[in-house]
């Protein structure tokens, strides 16, 4: 089978969250298993560009409203990333260091995607599914089926799948002649709430339409900033399917990042090794139980709550424990995490900042990861975890319940709480140590996690699966 997928990131050409892993590991997951999976995504300037080798596989040009522009699709020569990857280039729009963060990204990402369906459109064959990833990709099930120059591809099945439905893309109607002439009389799928959503229209219109995890899929049809009515009417075409990590990326066996590996067989004395290291960096007692937060500091992520969350444990339960944190975000929780540092001493440390590398050493050294998320569609920092040996300290929602079994559960191997408030993190950092306080106890639960197989092969399959219903 042939699949296009299409979005915004690809780890590691660029990413900004999950969606570049994703994106990243699942088509190679796919052509191992004896399919051509094809990637698609904007030629942003980053470090990947100019450290490979490109061919120019085709030129053209489209207009975005009244302006012309004119657009490059470049193919990675030695495929390797295990998969065909194609940059499209844009000059003006989406030569950038970024993803995103532009005044223009509404601009940068409807120009993607016309070049995207233009070149779609001049294909001599035609692939067998098109499968887009959130917002940024969302209009391009609506252009295959009601613009009039590419609708001789809306024979060909859209699977949308959600990575996050609280960024929908919205803008207002003023826009939506950016769109290639299309049909008036489809207006109603492009529209939710008086303005044009992307992430509704792509939802309308796609064949079929996964979340990353079964619990987060039940969650948007209660809570989804404004789409909860569309998601129960469209439940029909609706599943989820749990991310699975690149257990070749992520193995602690062999980690280029990590001084010191190890494997599940024996854990204790790499971790340890481990933990000296990152505790070294940050002037941490390497013998307190160490807890790491990782990621994006927003709302979502329950990633305002650390400060006094921190602050109290340290303050309530004593001095017992430390505390690591890495991740950028909200300038306001910046500022206050920045400001924890004289009273967390030597018991808190913070790196404000994306490291790909640090983030590894961290997953390694660490006991506990703390993964109190408002919203998790999936979550792939548990998964990282819990294959380097450290427990998960996780909110019950989304993602993480699917994925985490509190101690407390026959067979459970992590620590949940139901709330994203202080309270009841506090008392989830109280119940980690009492198990850290076992040390049998401890080592039985790391062995066990980093057993438990996230890899991608039984959810590739279920898109393959999927995909096989479409044909
Ligand atoms: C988004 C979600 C995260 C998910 C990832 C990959 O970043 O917030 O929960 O794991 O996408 O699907």
């Amino acid at each position: 089978m042939e699949i296009v997928h299409i979005a915004a990131e690809c780890y590691p050409v660029a990413k900004a969250g999950g969606l570049g892993d994703v994106v990243g590991s699942l088509p190679r997951y796919q052509c191992d298993a004896g399919h051509v999976a094809k990637v698609v995504m904007p030629m942003y300037r980053t470090g990947f560009l100019y450290r490979n080798a490109w061919d120019v596989v085709h030129k053209g040009g489209a207009a975005l409203g009244h302006s012309w522009f004119d657009y490059t699709v470049i193919r990675e020569r030695t495929n390797l990333l295990g998969f065909d990857l194609y940059l499209i280039d844009i000059n003006g729009l989406l030569d950038r260091d970024q993803v995103y963060g532009y005044d223009d990204d509404t601009e940068r990402f409807l120009a993607f995607q016309v070049a995207v369906v233009d070149w779609l459109s001049r294909w001599e064959h035609r692939p067998d599914i098109v499968h887009v990833h959130d917002h940024h990709t969302g209009m391009i099930p609506f252009m295959m089926q009601h613009c009039f120059a590419y609708r001789h591809l809306a024979s060909i099945p859209v699977v949308l799948t959600i990575h996050n439905a609280q960024y929908q893309g919205v803008m207002g109607w003023e826009r939506s002649h950016y769109i290639p002439a299309w049909d008036s009389w489809k207006r109603g799928m492009m529209e939710w709430h008086g303005a044009i959503n992307p992430l509704a229209c792509a939802v309308k219109c796609s064949h079929r339409v996964t979340t990353v995890s079964d619990s987060y899929m039940q969650e948007l049809r209660v809570s989804s900033n404004g789409l909860e009515a569309l998601f129960e009417y469209e439940r029909g075409k609706c599943m989820g399917i749990v991310n699975g990590i690149d257990t070749e990326a992520w193995d602690p066996a062999r980690d280029p990042y990590l001084e010191h590996h190890y494997a599940s067989a024996d854990p204790e004395r790499g971790k340890r090794s481990n933990k000296e290291a990152l505790c070294g960096i940050f002037g941490l007692d390497p013998r307190k139980p160490l807890f790491v937060f990782i990621g994006r500091l927003v709302g979502e992520k329950a990633a305002d709550l650390l400060p006094q969350v921190i602050g109290d444990s340290l303050h309530h339960i004593g001095r017992r424990m430390s505390f690591l944190v890495l991740g950028s975000g909200e300038s306001v929780t910046e500022a206050r995490l920045e400001s924890l540092k004289d009273f967390g001493r030597s018991e808190y440390g913070l790196y404000l900042g994306y490291n790909e590398g640090l983030a590894h050493r961290l997953y390694a050294g660490a006991d506990f990861l703390l993964m109190p998320s408002r919203v998790e569609p999936c979550g792939l920092n548990q998964l990282y975890a819990m294959r380097y040996g450290t427990i998960p300290v996780v909110r019950n929602t989304g993602g993480l319940r699917d994925t985490v079994v509190d101690i407390g559960e026959p067979g459970g191997y992590g620590i949940t709480h139901l709330h994203a408030s202080v309270g009841d993190i506090t008392h989830a950092v109280h119940r980690a140590l009492q198990l850290y306080a076992d040390p049998a106890a401890t080592a039985s639960v790391r062995s066990r996690i980093m057993e438990l197989d996230f890899s991608w092969q039984a959810s590739s399959d279920k898109y393959i699966d999927l995909y096989r219903t479409l044909k």
